[in-house]
């Protein structure tokens, strides 16, 4: 069942490039084209829950959670769409106030998780009474629309990932990633907030990914496995990311937790100088996310001011850039992209690391201790 795989997380890191081909595949129109009067994508949503939206709010644990900042910044920034971002555990006990035509959104992959469910029957019931549109306006983003997640909502976008078995999320996160691509782009066609160019240009992208992931595996995963040697004895680990990778390198810290009992930790780069910088010194090896776009220069020199307190400085960066080159002690490259897609790219080499640390320390990666794979408990 692992086709060769030595676990099943490894496994499913390299299902990725086909997730997002299938999620292409079933969700964006083959023919359309810029000039065409209708959409690119088509999620099959009834027209109420998109229609005249003045904000969205989205809960979710762990990986999810993760996959909806990202999605925060993607409908902020292709359909300008004011969006916030909850964990499920705080946002049951403290709603914020309910707005006009917000729509609320929960993300999970299995769609069993008990704080997700309950943050929605709240957002439900608070809702009773309320005019139909209103009340429609309940979205579930997930891997199984059979469960009680799909029972719950009015609608669902199906992640189609395939079963997922590692404990570690890795494909349902990146289908998750898609999901909110698509979606982005279906308000930003809705609500004409990108040019047709724009759009045209952001869909082709998107079309390129799976080759883009395939290509990263096949030519890190050695590299990363040899890399991972080097950190037996290793105690801590910082991630850094700004903007839309901020909440990969939340992701990449994750993973490194889970699996492999790492103390990491993940920061906004720019948040580096108000507190954690006095946490680094030669043993504690900072990864950084520094995607050429709006924060590249920023991050770079994030990162160098790690260096100066003697920190292993790991890289995930386009080859081309030799600014970065000169930046990092170890790459793991990438190919250049939009700057909005980077995080479906920049995912895969810190997964890569968290299981090749894991798996060079003999843990049992699928299941780590103390994890299940759906929390179905408070
Ligand atoms: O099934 P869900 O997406 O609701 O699960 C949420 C979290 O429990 C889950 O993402 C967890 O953080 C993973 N083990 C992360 O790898």
């Amino acid at each position: 069942e692992k086709q060769g795989f030595k676990h099943y997380m490894l496994k499913e890191i390299y299902e990725q490039p086909g997730v997002v081909r299938t999620c292409l595949e079933v969700y964006l129109r083959p023919e359309w084209e810029p000039q065409a009067p209708y959409s690119p994508v088509q999620l099959g949503l009834a027209p109420a829950v998109l229609a005249d939206l003045e904000f969205i709010q989205i809960v979710a644990c762990g990986t999810s959670w993760h996959a909806s900042l990202v999605g925060k910044y993607l409908l902020e920034q292709l359909a300008n769409i004011p969006t916030s971002v909850q964990y499920a555990s705080e946002f049951r006990y403290a709603p914020p106030p309910l707005l006009p035509n917000t729509l609320t959104i929960g993300v999970t992959q299995s769609g069993e998780t008990a704080d997700t469910l309950a943050a929605l029957e709240m957002e439900l019931s608070r809702r009773q009474g309320l005019e139909p549109p209103l009340s429609a306006r309940l979205l579930g983003i997930t891997n199984r629309p059979e469960s009680t997640l799909g029972q719950l909502v009015p609608a669902i976008i199906d992640t189609h990932a395939g079963i997922e078995i590692g404990v570690a999320a890795t494909k349902t996160f990146v289908a998750q990633l898609m999901a909110f691509y698509l979606l982005s782009l279906e308000l930003a066609w809705q609500r004409q907030t990108l040019g047709g160019d724009r759009l045209a240009e952001l869909v082709a992208g998107l079309r390129q990914l799976p080759a883009q992931i395939e290509l990263i595996l096949e030519s890190q995963e050695r590299y990363i496995e040899a890399l991972s040697h080097d950190f037996s004895d290793t105690q801590d680990f910082i991630f850094l990311g700004r903007g839309i990778n901020f909440p990969i390198a939340l992701e990449g810290a994750l993973k490194l937790k889970e699996i492999s009992y790492i103390h990491a930790e993940g920061y906004p780069a720019g948040e580096m100088k108000h507190g954690p910088i006095a946490l680094l010194d030669a043993k504690v090896p900072v990864v950084t996310i520094a995607m050429p776009g709006s924060v590249f220069e920023k991050v770079l020199s994030n990162a160098q001011e790690a260096r100066a307190r003697d920190a292993r400085l790991i890289g995930v960066t386009p080859m081309a850039e030799v600014e970065a080159q000169h930046t990092f002690d170890d790459l793991l490259p990438v190919p250049e992209v939009d700057e909005l897609l980077s995080p479906i790219l920049t995912v895969i080499p810190l997964q890569l690391l968290a299981y090749h640390i894991a798996a060079r320390r003999g843990l049992d990666v699928d299941q780590p201790r103390n994890l299940a794979k759906s929390v179905t408990v408070e």
